[in-house]
């Protein structure tokens, strides 16, 4: 287990959804683990002026919720005791003052200082420069790292703004930006899997890999958040960040070491190496939709232009692209990339589809492998046996191996990524120049969606992927891969 320095977490937006539904629940979590500082100290930090105690009552208010109120009295009592809570109002000239006065008293605030923004991405650039202005990014004495939450800019722009703004004041070992999805353990898994098998480092070229599939499809709907969703899409809120990023970590070379800079740098290495889609073909190789009215299990609900209550929105809730990566290894194999909300079944995977094999069989069917993220963890092998009997036939069967075994630890995303911010280990975290790198390639693409507002597909909820997506494919054979059972020998 790496040592902790002892450290004060501030996190701003405490009253917020994330910090009620995994921060706060996450660092208690961490806290019975055993996995926190000794004498860590958390600095809720909001805009109301909540007492103290009203606000650790809050807290377990937030840990009841989470936990069924089963939880153990004694971590309670000490998780509580490392609670505290600052009122920073918006209008108060001198709160960043009073709060840099408040955590200078290091015997209640241990000075290794992390502060993390579940703020507007909006305040992201004035809340650093206001730290700053008070001294608490200067790392003469201590440590300071800022956490900035998705979105990391909404265009190239944007992003580059942003960064150039933050950096007025602190050094990328500082900077700590998330995407929620490098901290899921099956994420990790997908270097690991790679790395840690030699048998697959041979296959893993264009010499044997047909096509990769990355996919994440959601049975909800984009919920309350349709102001935020129709000023985002798919394309930004899902692809930008998390599927590019199960893009690099299923297509890097393997790193020199396990390190955060190695990894960083090959993941970086790959995603440069990404063929700009190419816009006078962008219907060949994008395809958008959004959902309509329809059932989601076996429930009857809205399309998203009536949950919008704006008929005239033509934002993609579905968005499926075709990338090519220009290194020897991946020459001509088509990445395809998609995400929808409200298809007829949640799954995140990674599907890879071999070559065919030069014998040609009645029923034969291809290899694939299937690294699964959610909801299950694990990995298939799908490969051709003959069926037993007289006749000279194959099916394919599975080779399934679960990633997460009975008595393994479940761990939240979160838990993972606070402990990291703590450990001074960025390896699940993006450097700027991931950042730029994905927003390079998308940001084409999402403004030539956006000038197009011819009427855009689209889909009952509940329902597959449309028909019309398979215009990105290659060749007629390819289907998208669906979700799969595990247990069954069948696809
Ligand atoms: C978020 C997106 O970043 O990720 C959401 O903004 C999406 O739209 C969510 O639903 C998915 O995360 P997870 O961990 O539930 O797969």
């Amino acid at each position: 287990m790496t040592k902790i320095d002892d450290c004060t977490l501030v996190l701003f937006g405490a009253s917020g959804n994330l910090s009620r539904i995994k921060l706060i629940p996450g660092l208690f979590r961490l806290d019975s683990l055993g996995r926190l500082p000794e004498k860590i100290k958390i600095l809720s930090v909001g805009r109301s002026d909540v007492k103290e105690s009203a606000w650790r009552d809050d807290i377990k208010s937030m840990l009841d919720i989470k936990f069924k109120k089963n939880y153990d009295a004694k971590v309670f009592d000490r998780f509580i005791a490392r609670n505290f809570y600052h009122a920073n109002p918006p209008d108060d000239e001198n709160a960043f003052k009073r709060l840099s006065e408040r955590l200078s008293d290091a015997s209640t605030f241990p000075q290794n200082l992390a502060f993390f923004l579940s703020v507007r991405p909006s305040d992201f650039a004035s809340i650093v420069d206001l730290l700053a202005g008070v001294g608490l990014t200067d790392e003469s004495k201590a440590w300071r790292r800022v956490v900035i939450e998705k979105p990391f800019g909404t265009n190239l722009e944007t992003a580059q703004a942003l960064q150039k703004s933050i950096t007025k004041h602190l050094k990328e070992t500082q900077i700590y930006r998330i995407d929620h999805y490098l901290g899921k353990s099956a994420l990790q898994n997908i270097l690991l899997t790679r790395f840690a098998n030699h048998i697959f480092d041979p296959l893993w070229t264009h010499e044997h890999i047909d096509h990769i599939q990355i996919t994440n499809n959601e049975t909800l709907g984009v919920g309350e958040r349709t102001k935020f969703y129709d000023a985002t899409g798919a394309l930004r809120d899902m692809i930008q960040s998390h599927l590019m990023q199960m893009l690099a970590l299923t297509t890097m070379e393997i790193p020199v070491t396990l390190s955060p800079e190695h990894i960083r740098a090959e993941k970086i290495k790959v995603l440069e190496s990404i063929t700009p889609i190419p816009l006078d073909e962008l219907r060949k190789h994008t395809f958008k939709a959004q959902y309509g009215r329809g059932k989601v299990n076996g429930e009857e609900v809205k399309g998203y232009l009536e949950e919008l209550e704006n008929p005239a929105s033509v934002v993609e809730t579905y968005a499926a692209l075709k990338f090519y990566i220009n290194t020897p290894r991946w020459k001509g194999v088509p990445i395809f990339v998609r995400t929808a909300k409200r298809l007829h079944a949640s799954d995140t995977a990674i599907a890879i589809k071999f070559k065919k094999s030069p014998l040609s069989l009645p029923d034969q069917a291809d290899n694939w492998l299937v690294i699964s993220i959610q909801p299950k963890e694990f990995t298939r092998f799908e490969i051709q046996t003959k069926i037993p009997g007289l006749d000279t036939k194959v099916r394919t069967v599975a080779m399934d191996a679960p990633n997460r075994i009975t008595g393994d630890e479940s761990v939240d995303a979160y838990e993972s990524l606070l402990l990291n911010l703590m450990q001074g280990d960025q390896s699940l975290y993006l450097h700027i120049n991931e950042v730029e790198a994905s927003w390079r390639l998308l940001d084409p693409v999402i403004k030539a969606w956006n000038e197009d507002k011819s009427p855009v597909f689209t889909y009952p909820a509940g329902s597959a992927d449309p028909a019309e997506s398979k215009i990105i494919f290659d060749k007629p054979e390819q289907f998208w891969r669906q979700s799969i059972e595990i247990g069954e020998n069948k696809l």
